[in-house]
């Protein structure tokens, strides 16, 4: 099988070293089994120039942790392929967030914010003698939130969450508060919305939309953030 040529340009910045960002190019050589762009990056690091820096670790979709903005989208890089990137393929860090070093961002705001909406069951009944249950209607309410793996492709493609990101939740977050608000093994449902409830936390959210339109996993944020809206609705009247 022939081999095929790429071109990749990265986002470089070493705050140690260099006075400012830049973008190096990488003429690669990929070879069949290269699908996906994490391959590429992976090649980049053995191969071209090791001083590349770049989170990765499960290569699966799972961890979370390669999320990049590939040619001006966020996505995952183990999930991407090549195949699908017309031209040049330009990489820089996911956008909103510190840059500690070329691709690696600090996302100590982004699980700052996770962290807020206390993600956990709260329940102070007495333990039962087994586990807690929950019928499988209760348990399906739950689908399509519990998928999350806290890459923060949404939060940093959301305008909202650049803008304010000590004060706005962001999407990923705000699909975890949901996600214990809709558990019903969870007794802290009213407290979670007194906290949501002021101008920023949640409220800032204008519905644009970009981060269902990015999540790698398929979920949809936006849903989620509306129906902590309608459940405020409903307990306000
Ligand atoms: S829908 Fe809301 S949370 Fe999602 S990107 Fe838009 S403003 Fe951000
Ligand atoms: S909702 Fe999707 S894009 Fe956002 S953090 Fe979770 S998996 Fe990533
Ligand atoms: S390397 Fe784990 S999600 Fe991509």
């Amino acid at each position: 099988m022939s081999k095929r040529q790429v071109k990749v340009s990265i986002y470089r910045y070493n705050p140690e070293v260099d006075a400012k960002p830049y973008y190096k190019d990488y003429d690669i050589e990929l070879d069949p089994l290269d699908t996906k762009l994490l391959n590429v990056l992976m090649k980049i690091k053995d191969l071209y120039d090791d001083s590349v820096s770049f989170r990765r670790s499960c290569r699966e979709g799972v961890c979370g942790s390669d999320a990049i903005n590939i040619n001006g989208r966020n996505g995952l890089a183990c999930l991407t392929d090549i195949s699908s990137i017309k031209g040049t393929i330009i990489l820089r860090p996911i956008p909103g967030l510190p840059v500690i070093r070329d691709l690696v961002v600090d996302m100590t705001q982004f699980f700052n914010q996770y962290h807020s909406i206390k993600p956990y069951v709260i329940d102070d009944l007495p333990l039962p003698e087994r586990e807690r249950i929950q019928s499988p209607e209760d348990r399906a309410e739950l689908n399509g939130v519990i998928e999350c793996i806290l890459c923060a492709c949404c939060s940093t493609a959301c305008p909202s969450f650049w803008w304010n990101p000590d004060k706005f939740l962001g999407p990923a977050a705000l699909l975890h508060a949901y996600r214990f608000i809709a558990d019903t093994r969870d007794q802290a449902t009213n407290e979670r919305l007194d906290e949501l409830n002021d101008p920023y936390r949640l409220f800032r959210c204008h519905t644009i939309m970009n981060c269902a339109d990015v999540c790698p996993k398929h979920l949809n944020p936006t849903r989620a953030i509306g129906k902590i809206r309608e459940i405020m609705v409903k307990r306000a009247v």
